[in-house]
């Protein structure tokens, strides 16, 4: 039972509990992939960071747990650096509750090259909560033209900016978003910031926030925003309405991007899981699962600018093209829909469809994930729509990962992604595509 889930391409801990990605970063060639962790039980306890490596991002080798609570707190999320000197420094919230309150202060950890042994920063916690009960997840970048450090970190209900030249230092610059995206009554967490290029050659900055519960999916998710940053304050390129979000599933939070200081194409992993339910899952000597990787991009769209994401090659031809006895196989589905048609992707051998896809008029169509409910599990449920746009000319085109029944599917040239966690009786039953028509008379 408790392996039947285990995936085979995506990252799993070994034993025990696994929340967001943190400290993601790529030295010497090597992706580093750090996450919350409770080591000694499938719940989530005391938070450490875990850790794991990996050439390709398909095979990981876990490593000894790398941060270890301490006086300050156990140690939330956050992220890691590389200086031009080839220092690695990690980034964390020290958590602690007081009163039943939660008292968040951000911490520095010094580490060797091959982030195998970690000393705490003497003058931790590097900046003290400013009297906000969510002060965390602190993502630092390298701002090249203004020539310091920026730590971007969850305030409350919006993400703050501080800045600093020695990393021990940090002044606050501003804050934003207490009006812009979507809200609800929990805070942000997990910001990121990334500089990218449009296809023009211009720079843009996109901030991804996590949005603990109230997401487009239900419960956690992951929107973003897209604008300018000059070191000191993000401005918002969209209305404050706009929404945009790096996946519409129920299963892919807390999404962070690759450090990498030869700024490469960046790549980012999330959480294949919600708040709603991660700590139900039907999985016993480990719980929680990691998205797979994605590279990003922007595009131009006739609303402007959004984020497009790829699953990178090696990792595509990792899966194996045909849903066999292992359960994880990766399956390219074109559907001809005419209008007011629709087809139908049934997995895991069963009958009823897991996605509908619905040819809605000419150029538009809709995506619908539907899940049967399960037992014990009543968030886990559900059945909602994400609209797209159909091709012009040829038929409409999806991409599907499937891995022991963590389900990630993509279209429009991957500006629409769907991460669902499914727990099926048969992870490795086949899959069914079949349009409306055929579907009527199986
Ligand atoms: C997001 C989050 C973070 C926090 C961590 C604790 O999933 O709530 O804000 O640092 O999980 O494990």
């Amino acid at each position: 039972m408790s392996e039947k889930f285990r995936p085979q391409f995506h990252f799993a801990p070994r034993a025990g509990w696994m929340n967001d990605p943190n400290g993601l970063i790529r030295v010497d060639g090597v992706y580093h992939l750090f996450f919350q962790h409770d080591p000694d039980s499938a719940l989530q306890g005391p938070m450490h960071w875990g850790h794991a490596r990996s050439t390709d991002l398909v095979h990981w080798e876990e490593l000894a747990v790398a941060l270890y609570p301490t006086a300050l707190g156990t140690c939330f999320s956050g992220s890691a650096i590389e200086t031009a000197e080839g220092a690695l420094k990690l980034f964390h919230t020290a958590h602690q509750s007081v009163d039943g309150r939660d008292f968040q202060t951000q911490c520095l950890v010094h580490a060797d090259r091959a982030l195998t042994s970690f000393t705490s920063e003497p003058a931790n916690p590097v900046i003290d909560n400013p009297g906000l009960e969510c002060f965390r997840d602190p993502k630092v970048i390298w701002h090249a033209a203004t020539a310091r450090w920026i730590m971007a970190v969850t305030l409350g209900q919006s993400i703050g900016f501080y800045s600093s030249t020695d990393l021990v230092d940090w002044r606050f610059e501003s804050a934003f978003g207490e009006a812009d995206g979507r809200h609800s009554d929990g805070p942000w967490e997990c910001p990121d910031l990334l500089a990218m290029q449009a296809p023009d050659g211009s720079e843009h900055w996109v901030l991804l926030v996590g949005i603990g519960s109230g997401a487009y999916g239900a419960g956690s998710g992951s929107q973003y925003f897209i604008g300018q940053f000059d070191g000191h304050r993000f401005v918002n390129a969209n209305t404050p309405e706009t929404e945009l979000w790096l996946d519409y599933g129920r299963d892919f939070y807390a999404a962070q991007s690759f450090f990498d200081r030869s700024g490469a194409v960046p790549v980012n992993i999330a959480w294949a899981s919600n708040w709603l339910y991660a700590r139900s899952t039907q999985t016993q000597a480990f719980r929680g699962v990691m998205s797979l990787p994605r590279e990003m991009d922007l595009v131009e769209k006739p609303d402007g600018l959004r984020v497009a994401q790829q699953i990178p090659e090696g990792v595509k031809q990792a899966f194996g093209s045909t849903a066999g006895a292992s359960g994880s196989y990766r399956q390219d589905i074109a559907l001809n829909l005419g209008i007011g048609e629709q087809g139908a992707i049934a997995l895991f051998g069963e009958r009823e469809p897991h996605f509908v896809v619905h040819r809605t008029s000419d150029l538009t169509a809709t995506v619908q994930t539907i899940r049967a409910e399960v037992a014990g599990m009543p968030d886990f449920a559900h059945d909602y729509l994400v609209e797209l746009a159909y091709p012009a000319n040829g038929p409409l085109t999806l991409e599907l990962y499937v891995d022991r029944g963590l389900v990630e599917l993509g279209t429009c040239d991957g500006l629409v992604w769907v991460t669902n966690l499914f727990f099926p009786e048969h992870p490795a039953g086949a899959i069914a595509v079949t349009t409306l028509q055929a579907f009527e008379n199986a």
